[in-house]
C-alpha cells in the first residue's frame, strides 16, 4: 500500500528569513512527483522537511492523513537518496547496504534476503564484495539507492541524485529509477533543477520558484498550458520565445495582436482589452521559416546554427534586435548570415499579461 503526502500551508524560516512561503500540495499514493525549479528556490528544504531532517516552521505535513510534524525522521518510513552518495568508504557494498539494518537491530537472517533482493533489483550482485572506490559513479549511485530499498520505506525521496553523473549515465539512471518506481509502486518524490529529468520521469511536476509553487501538473499539461511566463520559460528546451506586443482588436472568438508591426490573429478570446500590452510566447519548435505553415512575423538574420542531426536549432535576430530561436526537424541548409522568414502558427501561441499570467 503506497502512502499519500499532503502539505498544508507549509512554511520554513531560517531565523527571520522565510524561504518556503506556505505551500499546499497533495501527492497521491504511488505517484512519482518531481520538484523542479532554479537553484535556491527551496526544493531541498521542502524535501528535507518531508524527511524530518528540517523542522517545519508553519503548517502541517500529513502522511496517509496523519500529522508528521513532530514525528522523528527515523519513524516516518521514509528513505532519502542524496546527490553525494554518502557511502562508507571502508565498507564493502554488501556492508554498506546492510549497515543501516544492523544498527536498527535487525537479525542477520532478515538482513541477508533484503540485501540480495535490492542487489538483484539494481543489478549490482557481482559488486557486493567491492569497496566504493572500486565502483563507477553509476554503480555508486545504485548502491546509494540500494541502501534506501533495503529499508523498505513507504516513501522514497531523491535530492538531485544524478547531478554527479555524466550525461550518458544520467539518461540511463533516469530510466532505471523510473523502472524502479514502476516495479515497486511506492510514492516517490524527486528533486531536480533539470526540466528534462522532470518531464521524462514525473507523473506530477511541481514547479517551484522563490519558495512558492508556480504550477502543479502532468508534464504535458505544463508544456501545453503553462499558467504563467515563468513556467512557460522554465519547461521546454530550447526555451520559449517571448515577443512584446499589444492587443490590437477583439472580435468574438478572435483576438488580434500587434507584434513587431505585424498582426497575428489568434483563434480565441483572451482576458485582455484592446490596447493592453501583452507578451506573445511561442516555442522554438512552433516557429518555422515556411510561410505556408503560418503567419509571417518578421525576417530574421541567422546568427548561429546548431546541427544536431535529428533537428536543427537556429538562433536568429529580428530587425528590432529581438532574438528568436527556431527548432526545425531534420537537417537544414541554412548558413549564418542568411535572412529567413519567421512564421508562427496562431493555434500554438501563448499570451501573457503584464503580470506574467497566461491570458
Ligand atoms: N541552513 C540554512 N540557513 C539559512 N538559509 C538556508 C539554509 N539552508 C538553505 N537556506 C536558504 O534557503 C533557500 C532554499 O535553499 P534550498 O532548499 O537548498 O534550495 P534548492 O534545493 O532549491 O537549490 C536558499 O535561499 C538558501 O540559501
Ligand atoms: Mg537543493
Amino acid at each position: 500500500m503506497a502512502t499519500s503526502v499532503v502539505l498544508e500551508k507549509v512554511e520554513k524560516h531560517y531565523g527571520k528569513v522565510p524561504v518556503i512561503h506556505g505551500i499546499d500540495l497533495r501527492i497521491d499514493p504511488g505517484e512519482f512527483a518531481v520538484f523542479v525549479g532554479p537553484s535556491g528556490c527551496g526544493k531541498s528544504t521542502l524535501l528535507r522537511m518531508i524527511a524530518g531532517l528540517e523542522e517545519i516552521t508553519g503548517g502541517a505535513l500529513l502522511l496517509d492523513d496523519e500529522r508528521m510534524n513532530e514525528v522523528p525522521a527515523a519513524k516516518r518510513g521514509i528513505a532519502m537518496v542524496f546527490q553525494s552518495y554518502a557511502l562508507y568508504p571502508h565498507m564493502s557494498v554488501y556492508k554498506n547496504l546492510a549497515f543501516g539494518l544492523e544498527t536498527a537491530g535487525l537479525k542477520k537472517a532478515e538482513i541477508e534476503p533484503r540485501v540480495r533482493r535490492a542487489a538483484q533489483i539494481l543489478r549490482i550482485e557481482p559488486l557486493l564484495d567491492r569497496k566504493p572506490k572500486a565502483l563507477s559513479g553509476g554503480q555508486r549511485q545504485r548502491v546509494a539507492i540500494g541502501r534506501a530499498i533495503v529499508r523498505e520505506p513507504k516513501i522514497f525521496l531523491f535530492d538531485e541524485p544524478l547531478s554527479n553523473l555524466d550525461a550518458e549515465l544520467r539518461v540511463q539512471m533516469r530510466v532505471e529509477i523510473t523502472t524502479l518506481h514502476r516495479d515497486l509502486g511506492n510514492t516517490m518524490i524527486y528533486v531536480t533543477h533539470d526540466q528534462v529529468e522532470a518531464m521524462t520521469m514525473a507523473d506530477k511536476i511541481v514547479v517551484l520558484n522563490g519558495g512558492n509553487i508556480e504550477q502543479v501538473g502532468a508534464p504535458l499539461e505544463l508544456y501545453n498550458h503553462p499558467v504563467n511566463r515563468f513556467v512557460a520559460g522554465f519547461i521546454g528546451s530550447p526555451k520559449m520565445n517571448f515577443l512584446e506586443g499589444s492587443v490590437a482588436a477583439r472580435e468574438p472568438g478572435t483576438t488580434v495582436l500587434k507584434v513587431g508591426g505585424e498582426e497575428v490573429r489568434l483563434p480565441r478570446d483572451i482576458r485582455a482589452a484592446a490596447g493592453d500590452p501583452v507578451t506573445l510566447g511561442v516555442r522554438p519548435e512552433h516557429l518555422t521559416p515556411d510561410p505556408g505553415a503560418g503567419v509571417r512575423l518578421v525576417e530574421a538574420r541567422v546568427d548561429l546554427i546548431e546541427h544536431l542531426g535529428g533537428e536543427t536549432v537556429l538562433h536568429a535576430r529580428a530587425p528590432d534586435g529581438q532574438s528568436l530561436t527556431l527548432s526545425l526537424d531534420g537537417q537544414q541548409k541554412v548558413a549564418a548570415g542568411d535572412l529567413i522568414p519567421v512564421c508562427i502558427d496562431p493555434e500554438r501561441c501563448h499570451v501573457f499579461g503584464a503580470d506574467g499570467l497566461a491570458l
